[in-house]
């Protein structure tokens, strides 16, 4: 029988890599996205007539409640949240609304319609914040350094607590930086491409950024989802990091990005803004995924090179065809 997921957060950058994968795995695709005046939905146009959309919004328990109901999923994947670490600190009691608490709602509906639907909660790094180990692996400390880290660190732990308290098959992945073409302009890697494509293409003169030795393990999106599907696929439900084990400077995805696109040096076109320095910062992630490799069997295929080269291409040929 044809399996459903119930993916929320679909119309994001993780949520269109999901649903793309678990199509080519058989599946229904139900993605929940909340109502606005004007629908954007372009990272998940291109399978519109392959997924099904329905209206919800992880502040309401009453739509979270019938939505389980009505499309009946075995898997659940909550992508669903204010994901963005600077919008965390302007707008602190929303982000704990939707990243922390929307997790008690989504539980809550699971545990009252059916409490034999595996769940995928979207952990991160971020909780691990002013690392007291290094490299970070599930039984590290949390020490979150945002709003956002301490919403995560709710969300995580609610998920724990509710298949410790009623037995359901509910898994937090604690994954570390993942970036794709389809990456929110806000977030900087994407920033970076987007930014030395416009300098390339004549658009713009200089990019401006914040802290260029904040250091990540980044990895590719496509290979993260399917961690997050294989999670569910377990015998048990459990935790897990979910890393590269490699970890770059800010300053280091700039000057390969401006190497990419044939710039030369980055030093005359990146300016320090100190708008986008953080009240508190992050200074240096770098995951251990050495359970998820031994029990789930699962690596991460891109490189951080062939990542950063692959952002600054899509952005500098979609760049390069508006402007001809
Ligand atoms: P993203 O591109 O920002 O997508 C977030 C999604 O959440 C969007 O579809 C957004 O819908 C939806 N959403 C926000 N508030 C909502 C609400 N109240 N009700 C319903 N939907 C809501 O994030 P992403 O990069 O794909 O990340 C997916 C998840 O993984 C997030 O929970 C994020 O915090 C977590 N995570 C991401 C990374 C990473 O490096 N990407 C690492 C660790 C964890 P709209 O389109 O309507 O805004
Ligand atoms: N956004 C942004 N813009 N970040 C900048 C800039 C800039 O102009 N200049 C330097 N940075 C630094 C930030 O200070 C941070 O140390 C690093 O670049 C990465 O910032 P983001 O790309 O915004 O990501 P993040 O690490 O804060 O959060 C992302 O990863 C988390 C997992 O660790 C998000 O996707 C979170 O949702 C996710 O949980």
């Amino acid at each position: 029988m044809q399996k459903t997921a119930l993916i929320t957060g679909i119309t994001g950058q993780d949520g269109s890599y999901l649903a793309e994968f678990l199509l080519d795995h058989g599946y229904r695709v139900v993605g929940m996205t909340r109502r606005t005046s004007t629908e954007v939905h372009e990272r998940i146009e291109h399978l519109f007539g392959k997924i099904e959309i329905i209206s919800g919004d992880l502040l309401d328990q009453s739509s979270m409640q019938a939505i389980v109901a009505e499309v009946r999923p075995v898997e659940i994947y909550n992508l669903a949240a204010q994901s963005f670490v600077p919008a965390s600190w302007t707008q602190p009691v929303l982000t704990g609304e939707f990243t922390a608490l929307g997790v008690t709602r989504l539980l809550e509906a699971v545990r009252h319609v059916d409490a034999s639907i595996r769940v995928y909660q979207a952990s991160s790094s971020e909780m691990f914040g002013k690392v007291t180990e290094v490299p970070q692996r599930e039984s590290t400390p949390f020490y979150p350094r945002s709003p956002y880290g301490v919403a995560k660190v709710y969300g995580h732990w609610i998920t724990v607590n509710y298949r410790e308290s009623y037995d359901l098959f509910a898994c937090s992945g604690i994954l570390f930086n993942h970036e794709s073409p389809r990456r929110g302009k806000e977030f900087v890697t994407r920033k970076i491409s987007d930014g030395v494509a416009r300098i390339k293409c004549g658009l713009a003169t200089e990019l401006r950024l914040g802290n260029l030795e904040a250091q990540r393990d980044w990895g590719f999106a496509g290979d993260y989802v399917e961690a997050m599907w294989l999670m569910l696929q377990a015998e048990r439900p459990d935790d897990y990091v979910i890393a590269t084990g490699r970890t770059h400077s800010v300053r280091d995805f700039v000057r390969i990005a401006f190497e990419v696109a044939g710039l030369g040096a980055y030093e005359p076109y990146v300016t320090i803004d100190p708008r986008f320095v953080r009240p508190a910062e992050v200074d240096m992630l770098i995951g251990d995924a050495a359970k998820a490799r031994e029990r789930l069997q699962w690596t991460p295929k891109v490189s951080f090179e062939e990542l950063v080269e692959m952002m600054v291409r899509a952005d500098v040929d979609r760049l390069g065809a508006h402007a001809r």
